[in-house]
């Protein structure tokens, strides 16, 4: 097999797209579907305005958190009842925007959906359709710089993600309640936080710009605990999405009263 390398692209030129022999389109085949039954299902219950929170265990799910519409239930609501209850305005359209915008830019999304949506490229060592590349440097693209700023936005949701499974341990007649939704709830945020401290904007955040980690010890020990983290990222992020899901599944389940709770106390 011979090649030369194209003189405008630097590029080796090669007559077949790849030559790789191995299943190289599984992958990106297989985000591609996850991603869109995600996605499809995600947008499906952020509009469905029902069924969003269990009354009597006062679980919540994350898709409506905060609830701030004026069509939220007042039990469900922590942070107040401002927006219009309009069925094109999703009840926790304070948050949603941002956690959408925070995946989408994030690094390792950004790597799956190039491959799996633009094929940009598709695989490694496979020929991307596209003549031309200008990486992230031109609009729209290069809003991804903004990536730092949904992840301070989207710290700041994880923790009242976290207040809302915090209070759903307290019964609303009063006393300690502990339930599988609970359980479910903690799972989840500790994913959450799991995803959102493993953030390479955290990892930049704790310990980026310092020269001399020896005069910094406290930002040091926090930026290897994060850098632990952050080489399991791409984990969090598929294990995050799993765990929204169940998340918001059981606990429309519960509402809607196909499922009951299963209560351990209370
Ligand atoms: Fe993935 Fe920030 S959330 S890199």
């Amino acid at each position: 097999m011979s090649s030369t390398t194209d003189a405008s692209t630097g590029r080796a030129t090669i007559a077949a797209r790849t030559l790789r022999t191995d299943r190289w389109w599984l992958p990106p085949l297989a985000t591609f579907v996850a991603f869109v039954a995600w996605v499809a299902y995600a947008t499906v219950r952020a509009f469905m305005q029902d069924y969003y929170f269990v009354p009597e265990y006062g679980y919540l799910t994350p898709f409506y958190s905060p609830c701030v519409s004026t069509g939220c239930v007042e039990e469900a609501s922590h942070f107040g009842r401002f927006l219009p209850d309009v069925w094109w305005l999703p009840y926790a359209a304070v948050s949603l925007p941002f956690l959408l915008l925070f995946r989408l830019t994030c690094y390792y999304y950004r790597k799956a959906y190039y491959r799996a949506f633009w094929l940009s490229p598709p695989a490694c060592a496979v020929a991307e359709p596209h003549q031309r590349y200008s990486g992230e440097t031109r609009f729209p693209l290069i809003l991804q710089n903004a990536h730092r700023y949904f992840f301070y936005i989207a710290g700041i949701i994880t923790l009242i993600n976290a207040y809302d499974a915090v209070l759903a341990f307290a019964k609303p007649g009063g006393g300690f309640g502990l339930g599988l939704g609970n359980i479910i709830l903690v799972v989840n945020v500790v994913l959450l936080f799991g995803y959102t401290l493993s953030c390479h904007s955290c990892r930049s955040a704790v310990g980026g710009r310092l020269n001399h980690f020896s005069k910094h010890p406290v930002r040091y020990k926090l930026w290897t605990q994060v850098s632990k983290l952050n080489t399991r990222h791409n984990q969090f992020a598929w294990a995050t999405l799993v765990s929204l899901a169940v998340t918001d599944f059981y606990v429309m389940a519960v509402s809607a009263g196909w499922i009951s709770d299963l209560r351990i106390v209370g």
